[in-house]
């Protein structure tokens, strides 16, 4: 270990195990001291694994953008693959290039643009039966929406139709969830334990998507929805349509991918309203004025530029996608960190959104940051809430329509008020998730 260069410095690590306890106790907390107590590139061990932990915005360039053929995504990903198998998150080289190729033209702006009044639709049924007094569990409302809107977009159905899908998605996610801990101190040449229950949970899930896939090669039909488009999309130079596993794969990540980060945003942007009283009499007054009462429609994002800037602030303070990982394919210098092939460089949205040299009052929820022009001269990857480089997240403009548009038609109609007892801990998982229940009361709006 001699040969590194000294002025990486790391954190007081124990001999075997090396910093997983103090990250595994705190994750937040941990990188949060260590990026500020150690600076932009601090050293890490996970196990025997070297993780280079970077908060330097031209270094994440570097790896997402620059340099990003000679990565391959992270151990948190690479795990998942009992759940996601080969979709467009956890596949590499080839294979995701291909799929990618045939999977973007889905994502296209004018597309993403005709699934909006379909979002505000079932936001609009989704809360009818709310009244004044109304208690929700606000995470829990928000995943059920969105799990509607991305059953609706991607496979054309009425929640009862996919119940199955649903439950057994749920189900796999919890499970994934709780095996977190152990898979991260394992070495990556050890496969990922998979429990009886969670290797059921798939199972479930399997069965229940590829009964929808074969129910649609028999149909013939074009619904118009993404799993018509996944079933038409042919590779370019071969012709070649996906076979059914590839499909359930894509449909499953597409799901999962799709539903839970868009819950988030949705959730922690509604406890961020609740507890500032004077963004929300500002969204309230620019629904009104925008659309009045009609509902929102993507062709108003323009207008909406208050409640853009309220989300863009949301993704900064609480990042659904809090961290992103990649490991090293091949020695590497990032800037003046010496990776060698098999290292992990990983960094953080958390840690890098709460920077004070980038946002100023870094802690506090402010909106305005957006339109006053303090962030305009902040380097690339100081803000990056869904990745960057090719390997972005594909559903981007998706999330944003779908958050703006709700959050704006939810605020316009309901006011939220936390339950005095609500505790806002955190408990970042794959996602960054609520430790308690969000418990709200619902008032509805004259
Ligand atoms: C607020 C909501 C969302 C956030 C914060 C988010 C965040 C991210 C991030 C950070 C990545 C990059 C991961 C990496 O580099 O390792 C990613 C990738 C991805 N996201 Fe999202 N996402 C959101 C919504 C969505 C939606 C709505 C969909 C689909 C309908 C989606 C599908 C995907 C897919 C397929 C990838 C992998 C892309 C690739 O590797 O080519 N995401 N997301």
């Amino acid at each position: 270990m001699g040969t590194r260069p000294p002025q990486f410095a790391a954190p007081p690590s124990a001999i075997l195990a090396g910093h997983v306890w103090s990250f595994s106790r705190d994750p937040l907390g941990f990188l949060t001291s260590a990026a500020r107590n150690y600076g932009d590139t601090v050293r890490l061990k996970f196990g025997g694994r070297t993780t280079w932990f970077l908060s330097d915005p031209a270094l994440i360039h570097q790896i997402l953008v620059q340099d990003w053929r000679k990565f391959e995504k992270g151990t948190g990903l690479k795990r998942s693959k009992p759940l996601f198998g080969n979709g467009l998150l956890t596949s590499e080289g080839e294979m995701w290039r291909r799929q990618h190729k045939l999977i973007v033209p889905i994502f296209h702006p004018e597309r993403v643009a005709s699934y909006g009044p379909m979002m505000v639709d079932e936001a609009d049924s989704f809360t009818r039966e709310w009244v004044s007094s109304t208690q929700v569990d606000l995470l829990e409302a928000t995943t059920e929406l969105t799990l509607r809107i991305v059953m609706r977009t991607l496979f054309n159905a009425k929640p009862g139709d996919t119940g199955a899908i649903s439950e057994a998605v749920e189900c796999a996610q919890a499970e994934f969830a709780r095996s977190i801990p152990f898979i991260i101190m394992l070495p990556s040449w050890v496969p990922t334990p998979v429990t009886p229950r969670l290797r059921r949970a798939i199972s479930h899930l399997d069965t229940a998507v590829e009964h929808l896939i074969a129910q649609r090669r028999n149909e013939h039909a074009d619904h118009g929805d993404l799993l018509s488009l996944l079933l038409a999309a042919r590779d370019d130079e071969t012709q070649d349509g996906m076979d059914n596993k590839q499909l359930r794969d894509e449909l499953l990540t597409l799901f999962l991918a799709g539903h839970e980060t868009s819950a988030l945003a949705l959730a922690w942007g509604l406890m961020l309203i609740a507890q500032n009283p004077g963004v929300e009499s500002k969204l309230v007054d620019e629904a009104s004025r925008v659309y009045g009462n009609a509902h929102p429609h993507p062709n108003d994002r323009a207008a909406l530029v208050y409640t853009s800037a309220v989300v863009q602030e949301v993704l900064r303070l609480y990042p659904p996608a809090w961290s992103v990982g990649r490991e090293a394919i091949e020695n590497c210098n990032v800037g003046k960190v010496p990776l060698r092939k098999g290292d992990v460089a990983f960094f953080s949205q958390w840690v890098v959104h709460r920077d004070p040299r980038w946002f100023y009052n870094p802690d506090e929820f402010i909106p305005e940051r957006w339109l006053d022009g303090s962030t305009e001269a902040n380097p690339k990857f100081s803000y990056f809430p869904f990745g960057g480089g090719p390997r972005v997240c594909i559903g981007s403009q998706f999330a944003l329509m779908e958050v703006i548009l709700l959050l704006s038609f939810l605020v316009a109609r309901f006011h939220f008020q936390l339950a005095p007892e609500f505790v806002p801990d955190l408990y970042p998982a794959i996602t960054l998730r609520p430790a308690h229940p969000m418990k709200m009361t619902v008032t509805v709006r004259q």
